[in-house]
């Protein structure tokens, strides 16, 4: 097929960010200080080093390198409790039937995720074996809004970009959507993802003919 899907993990597929939330919320206890769901949007899309480091800029702390690397590692430790308890349950309204419709077209899909857990996340829920391709923390060396996540992506589809679709619901992942001049679609609040070139609250509103129109628009597809 000549158009491609690379999806974004945590907050597309899973709802995986209230176990980030919790992790972090149990170091910022440890240290002291209040953690909001508020604060955790900043943490969405973001890798988990730059997470930290935005975690105690709102605390406003300063600590040692190898405290910072005790801190990360014990934060995967407590996100880790939860994600290994995870089943296909927790898979986000409207996600299966978004694989299969891509399926039934011959439309291939990758992910592009930030996160390092990510393939044990997707097994966890019964989806690795259904994607073509994973990006995942491990294999870039640039974090989303960087664009390099997504450019291997379409390198995985060996697609150009532009025959690119991305879902993502974090800020920093639209910004890098765009910057690979991929067609972006915003998973959530429109008005968070108002960068996007199209908007949905989450992936049960796709309209069933979503992506007929981008294959019958062949060449012109943004
Ligand atoms: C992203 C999440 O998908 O992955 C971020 O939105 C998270 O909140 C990042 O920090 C890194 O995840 P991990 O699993 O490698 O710590
Ligand atoms: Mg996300």
């Amino acid at each position: 097929n000549n158009i491609g899907v690379i999806f974004d993990l945590d907050g597309v597929i899973v709802d995986t960010a209230k176990y980030h939330f919790l992790a972090w919320k149990n170091l910022a206890d440890e240290l002291g200080f209040e953690f909001t769901e508020t604060h955790n949007e900043l943490l969405k899309g973001v890798s988990r080093v730059r997470s930290l480091e935005i975690l105690l800029g709102i605390g406003n702390v300063t600590i040692s390198e190898e405290k910072k690397q005790k801190y990360l590692v014990s934060k995967n430790k407590d996100y880790l409790d939860y994600i290994t308890k995870m089943g296909p349950e927790e898979i986000l309204p409207g996600a299966e039937k978004l694989l299969n419709t891509l399926d039934d077209l011959g439309i291939k899909y990758v992910l592009g995720s930030a996160s390092k857990n990510a393939p044990l996340i997707l097994k966890q829920v019964n989806l690795l074996h259904r994607f073509l391709g994973i990006v995942d923390g491990n294999s870039v060396s640039k974090a989303k809004p960087d664009p390099e996540v997504f450019l291997i992506g379409a390198k995985k589809l060996n697609l150009p970009p532009e025959k690119c679709i991305v879902f993502e619901d974090a800020i920093a992942g639209i910004e890098a959507a765009n910057k690979a001049n991929m067609i972006s679609i915003g998973v959530g609040d429109k008005k968070t993802l108002n960068k996007a070139n199209y908007n949905f609250n989450n992936l049960t509103e796709i309209p069933e003919h979503f992506f007929e129109k981008f294959l019958s628009e062949n060449n012109k597809i943004k």
